[in-house]
């Protein structure tokens, strides 16, 4: 039971947006596709869902290839950035809409309008109309309306991008809780890293049409396999060492005002800025031999961070164990 991407191409005109692409997203899983504007994650969302068609590959459910089969006999609904719901409606006939002109019996869909407003938390909301929600509330609204038709698989694209920093945090947690109860499909389109770690079972990276890589979040944070999902997810600092560039995170970049332990890698350098986080501070430092690290320092170290004053020598170091050293691709 999943859903299976096997070697898709696909072209627009004679550029290639989508690269000889396979995948395995497992029933159940929410699984987020991740990558730079551009990259090809729309495109891919849209041949899942018979939006486009691919040039060559195969798009398997249960086994079964989805290519005959069209876009509004597939097990899957799509949501949208704009929610789109319909302004003349309530909250309650929007979800009723799509269940009405299935000709679905009406008790059945009162039932099913107030299980679905029961797990959006929105059971007050029946009456109201879309312009009187926030938008938060409007996004799971749209949420609501693609699962009430139970879908296998919900597709969702970039849907909390038009939502504001606040809200965007709180609607994460929110779609993920709906996911764990509904126990569907969620594929999950975004350009941001932190939302993709924040809500995945699964992360994929894309780049210019490829996929770079397949993990947990915890795994491609902790592992990536190149330098495009080692910079991409999370931050990261570029040491060179023996000519080659060596990736270390901050929080396993040390610093320090007296020279480092013999068996860490160690350079020197001046602290050029230094911000408080509440839990740590940002301690940003240039190299002698040239860049710019950052270094996390325990907001409780305080003697330390009086020492450290912007202009001061240190030493900046990390342990071999946390490198992470590419071949040029
Ligand atoms: N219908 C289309 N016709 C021509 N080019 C397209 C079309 N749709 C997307 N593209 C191009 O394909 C590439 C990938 O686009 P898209 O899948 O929308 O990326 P993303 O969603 O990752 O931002 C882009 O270069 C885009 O300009
Ligand atoms: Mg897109």
């Amino acid at each position: 039971m999943a859903l299976i991407l096997k070697n898709i191409v696909k072209k627009f005109n004679s550029q290639t947006v989508v690269q000889d692409l396979s995948l395995k997203i497992e029933d159940g899983e929410f699984f987020s596709l991740l990558g730079p504007s551009g990259c090809g994650k729309t495109t891919l969302l849209r041949m899942i869902s018979g939006f486009e068609t691919p040039d060559s590959g195969q798009i398997l459910l249960d086994g079964q290839d989805l290519t005959p089969i069209p876009s509004n006999e597939r097990p899957f609904r799509m949501v949208f950035q704009s929610y789109a719901l319909f302004p003349h409606l309530t909250v309650g006939e929007n979800l009723a809409f799509g269940l009405k002109i299935q000709k679905t019996p009406k008790e059945e869909i009162s039932e099913r309008v107030e299980n679905a407003l029961n797990l959006i938390n929105m059971l007050d909301y029946k009456n109201r109309f879309p312009e009187t929600l926030s938008g938060g509330q409007c996004q799971r609204v749209a949420v609501a309306r693609a699962f009430i038709n139970e879908p296998r698989v919900l597709l969702l694209d970039e849907p909390l991008s038009a939502l504001d920093k606040k809200m965007r945090d709180h609607m994460q947690t929110e779609l993920r809780a709906i996911q764990r109860k509904l126990n569907i499909t969620f594929i999950f389109v975004t350009h941001d890293q932190d939302e993709a770690m924040t809500m995945s079972d699964r992360i994929a990276v894309m780049e210019r049409g490829y996929l770079k890589q397949v993990s947990s979040p915890h795994e491609m944070y902790s592992s990536p396999a190149n330098a495009f999902t080692a910079s991409f997810l999370g931050d990261m600092n570029v040491f060179v060492h023996s000519g080659q560039k060596v990736f270390i995170r901050p929080e396993r970049t040390l610093v320090s005002l007296s020279p480092m332990a013999s068996d860490l890698v160690s350079y020197s350098g001046e602290v050029i800025n230094k911000l408080f986080k509440g839990v740590f501070w940002d301690v940003y430092v240039r190299l002698s031999t040239g860049g710019v690290v950052k270094c996390l320092v325990d907001s409780k170290n305080e003697d330390m961070m009086e020492d450290l004053t912007i202009g001061k020598e240190v030493q900046v170091g990390y342990s071999q164990v946390y490198a992470h050293v590419f071949e040029t691709e």
